[in-house]
């Protein structure tokens, strides 16, 4: 039998034409009961197309400003304004702004995990499903910074050659993945492919057999031969992962390895209750300016147009 909220969720839904955008991170709750679950760019392309009045963006606070910045005339409400992302406050706009003015000549690309105002410093955003192409369409002597994650702009060096100027920034759960913790599930399961999305520090992707956004991971494991997988991202993904394969065997690489904590804490903060209150009051509405959208449109639509 359903739980009262979901069902009263689902009612407000209809009564106000709104619906429920998730990201893979979020409680297995909200994935069940979202219109469309998705990794940042699927959301943000989503988001754009929808035709809905009122969007509730089960996410962190950069995921629903996408959506905002997208499809503006649409109601966008967050349950909880305190969602963060580690990563995007590792990046101030006005340190970053700085740090533009001292390497003159460089384009700028931006990771989606970054705010507003860094976006609108940005020349083209990028997600982890499109980066490699987004840097790809620069010319090659085109000097670049990349920002605000360093483990990204490093794997994306790598990959392409290039020499990004790289930010200094990263998210509290993938840069803090122990990696003695994957050799010792590796050497408990040693049939088992270890899997990794690139916000992971370097010393992991090199042990990885698959990297990739949480949609390019979930497609691995659903299209891949092997039976079982180390995952080294954030727990929310197990999910959608056991739902698609039951019979498969999941293994997720701890922060330490007397803990499970790479739970992103900002994620976690959405529930049902604060879904159902922010649409019953049309609360926490995400409020933009007309410039900030203006801005921020430009970059996000030319990494839409590359993708
Ligand atoms: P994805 O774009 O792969 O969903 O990643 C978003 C994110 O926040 C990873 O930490
Ligand atoms: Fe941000 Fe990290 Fe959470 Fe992703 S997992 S939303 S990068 S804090």
């Amino acid at each position: 039998m359903k739980e009262k909220i979901i069902i009263n969720i689902e009612l407000l839904k209809k009564k106000k034409r709104a619906i429920i955008l998730a990201h893979y991170y979020t409680d297995s709750k909200i994935q069940d009961i979202a219109d469309f679950t998705g990794d940042s760019l699927a959301l943000a392309q989503f988001a754009q197309k929808s035709k809905a009045e009122i969007i509730v963006f089960a996410g962190v606070h950069f995921m629903a400003e996408t959506a905002k910045i997208l499809n503006p005339n649409t109601k966008v409400l967050v349950p909880d304004f305190n969602a963060g992302c580690s990563l995007s406050d590792s990046c101030k706009s006005s340190d970053f702004e700085y740090f533009k003015k001292n390497n003159p000549n460089h384009k700028v690309i931006t990771y989606i995990n970054s705010s507003i105002e860094v976006k609108m410093l940005s020349d083209v955003i990028c997600t982890s499903s499109n980066a490699v192409k987004i840097v790809n369409s620069f010319e090659k002597d085109q000097k670049l910074i990349f920002a605000p994650d360093k483990n990204l702009g490093n794997y994306i060096n790598n990959l392409t050659g290039r020499n990004m100027l790289l930010w200094n920034g990263s998210c509290h759960v993938h840069n803090q993945l122990n990696v003695d913790a994957i050799i010792k599930l590796k050497i408990q399961h040693p049939e088992a492919k270890v899997i990794a999305h690139p916000e992971c520090q370097d010393i992991i992707l090199k042990l990885a057999d698959f990297i990739g956004s949480t949609k390019d991971m979930l497609n691995f494991t659903k299209t891949d031969k092997s039976n079982s997988f180390i995952v080294a991202t954030e727990t929310g993904i197990l999910y959608q992962m056991i739902q698609f394969s039951p019979t498969k065997q999941f293994y997720i690489v701890p922060s330490d390895e007397n803990c499970n904590c790479n739970d992103c804490i900002y994620m976690k903060m959405n529930t049902l209750n604060k879904i159902y209150d922010c649409l019953e009051n049309e609360s926490n509405q995400l409020i933009l300016s007309t410039n900030q959208i203006n801005k921020a449109r430009i970059p996000l639509q030319r990494m839409l147009d590359l993708s």
